[in-house]
């Protein structure tokens, strides 16, 4: 067997083995003034996603590895960077507990370099990419690759509304990538059914799960009904 035919082999049984469904709160809208105490009602999530902005990346100021540091909970942290010159930080959110860090495509010169030392530094790689952003921008690193959000808002705020037209990224990257593919802003348990039939496996949410009366009430109708079709 030709090693293109073996390659190919092993991504489609990688692909239909299908990583595991996730979903992931994020943060950015939970209740600051209490953020441990929200943090506690979503301990039956799958990962906390940590919305890091800069100010220049995106025009909005969040909070950096000093707030993840006092965070305390079982969850993986997913540490997403909507930051110029990501490779500047890595270290220090791995230090602070990253279990992963995703960079932005639009926001790096070199991304196989800033891969590399995600890696050296034993965290999950990931890419995020803008909804202006197509998918054959990152194509290449995907091998490479642990993770890759789908923006499905314009990053810098949540409580946006979902961008349907995203999807067909996530339809072409799971065409050839057996990682995980997250889709990242307005999700909510009838958007993530899109999602999920896209081919899109883990789902961030914040306000749809913090702004609500029971958050651990909407993580599990999420993840039922990403079940459902995923
Ligand atoms: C937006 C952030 C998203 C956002 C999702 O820049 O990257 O993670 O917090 O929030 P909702 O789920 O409210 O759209």
């Amino acid at each position: 067997m030709l090693i293109q035919e073996y390659a190919m082999k092993k991504i489609k049984t990688a692909i239909e083995k299908k990583p595991a469904i996730k979903i992931i709160p994020s943060i950015l809208s939970a209740d600051f003034s209490n953020l441990q105490k929200d943090v506690d009602k979503v301990k039956n999530a799958d990962w906390l996603q940590i919305d890091v902005m800069d100010g220049h990346f995106v025009n909005n100021i969040t909070f950096g590895p000093i707030v993840m540091k006092g965070i305390k909970t079982k969850l993986k942290l997913d540490v997403h960077l909507m930051i110029e010159n990501p490779e500047k930080f890595l270290k220090q959110f791995v230090d602070a507990g990253a279990y992963s860090i995703t960079f932005h495509i639009e926001a790096s010169k070199n991304p196989l370099k800033i891969i590399s030392t995600i890696k050296k530094l034993n965290a999950g790689a990931g890419i995020a990419i803008n909804p202006e952003t197509p998918a054959s921008k990152i194509k290449k690193l995907l091998p490479y690759l642990d993770q890759v959000i789908v923006m499905t808002v314009n990053p810098g705020s949540g409580g946006q509304k979902f961008l349907s037209s995203c999807l067909s990224k996530v339809k072409e990257i799971r065409k050839s990538f057996a990682g995980d593919i997250e889709v990242d802003g307005g999700i909510n348990e009838k958007t993530i059914a899109l999602a999920a039939k896209a081919g899109a496996n883990a789902f961030v949410a914040g306000s749809y799960v913090f702004k609500s009366s029971s958050p651990s009430k909407r993580v599990e109708l999420l993840r039922k009904t990403a079940q459902k079709y995923y």
